[in-house]
């Protein structure tokens, strides 16, 4: 299935030239009173220098996990159990939470999809974003007109003013604006956005990732989007990894992975998208079957049991990532060149 151009690689994801993280082979598990789930299985990716890492797949298949072990978040119950995040000399998956707390809210920050997640109830928005500058050796009336200015940058109208208000005096479109001012007053390498736009409508979820994108280009800050909606990562996202059962099982320019996806899961998930279907129809189609039980990851390919396209093989052996198009690979057996599919 691989062309002959790319025939003659080795199954490895290709390599950013400089990337801002690395993510190398990393496993997290939590602990359950009813087992160990495996939510993560030797994760490899890159975010890249000053661009937007899309990441997608069904509910459950550990995006959120990977987010929050980027930003050293991940639950009491989480235990890194293999692999390293690299990011300038660090290795982020094995940090102590004091060198925790110095990169968080200066070199990475995130936006939540609740924006009252990282929003103080009880306290006027213009406190917050002057208390989170408390880095900076200027002056609290400098640190205002910073705030100022960063509600501006996010297009909030009378921006001054909403330094009074409380954040249920704002609509939840606002709310999310004031977050992601509040992400970039910091100045982050790496913006980290878990389904960010999932709470809002439509109309505004357009503006948000719009915004985002604007930001994103002034600041030239790397991004790493997690979210369910197909047509919003490919507005937004330079690159997309698609993740199923805990492994990332495509990656790619986001043009090519869009226009060739190359896993059969991936393929599932574009044509179960809303946006792609054509034809009117009450009824939505889903991939058939279950994600597998990660307290014991299947053998095999992961999506085997739910694959049309499985054969003797995806059983018997887990498949590699394969170099499947122009900085493109899939955890697919079909993409090994020694398969003869034509
Ligand atoms: N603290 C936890 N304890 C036990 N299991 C957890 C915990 N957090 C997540 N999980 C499990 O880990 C797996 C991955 O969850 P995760 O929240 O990362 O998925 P997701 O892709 O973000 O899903 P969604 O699209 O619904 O947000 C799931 O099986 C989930 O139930
Ligand atoms: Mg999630």
């Amino acid at each position: 299935m691989a062309s002959a151009a790319v025939s003659h690689r080795t199954a490895e994801a290709p390599q950013t030239a400089d990337p801002l993280v690395s993510v190398e082979g990393l496993s997290v598990d939590f602990a359950t009173p009813r087992g160990t789930i495996h939510a993560l299985r030797d994760i490899s990716l890159e975010v890249p220098k000053g661009k937007v890492l899309g990441l997608v797949g069904e509910s459950g298949c550990g995006k959120s996990t990977l987010a929050y072990s980027m930003i050293g978040l991940l639950a009491e119950n989480a235990r890194v159990a293999g692999g390293a995040i690299r990011m300038g000399g660090q290795d982020l998956a094995h940090l102590k939470p004091k060198a925790w707390r110095d990169l968080r809210g200066t070199r990475i920050a995130m936006i939540f999809q609740d924006p009252m997640t990282s929003l103080n109830p009880v306290t006027t928005i213009g406190k917050q974003m002057i208390d989170i500058q408390y880095r900076e050796p200027i002056s609290r009336s400098e640190k205002r007109a910073r705030a100022i200015e960063f509600l501006e940058q996010v297009q909030l109208p009378d921006a001054a003013a909403k330094l009074d208000v409380y954040p249920h005096q704002l609509s939840g479109g606002m709310r999310q604006r004031v977050c992601i001012a509040m992400a970039l007053l910091t100045r982050p390498d790496l913006l980290i956005a878990d389904e960010p736009t999932t709470a809002l409508d439509a109309t505004l979820e357009l503006q948000i990732v719009t915004l985002l994108r604007e930001l994103q280009e002034t600041f030239g800050c790397s991004v790493l989007f997690v979210s369910h909606h197909l047509g919003t990562v490919a507005e937004l996202c330079d690159e997309v990894a698609v993740m199923y059962a805990g492994e990332v099982v495509e990656r790619g320019h986001v043009r090519e992975v869009f226009h060739a996806p190359r896993h059969p899961y991936t393929q599932a998930l574009f044509d179960c998208d809303p946006a792609r279907i054509r034809q009117a129809t009450r009824q939505l189609p889903t991939i058939p079957g279950t994600l597998p039980d990660l307290r014991q990851p299947p053998a095999g390919c992961a999506f085997r049991a739910r694959c049309s396209k499985a054969f003797g093989r995806c059983a018997a052996e887990h498949p590699p990532l394969h170099a499947a198009g122009p900085g493109q690979v899939a955890r697919c057996h079909l993409n090994d060149p020694a398969e003869d599919v034509a």
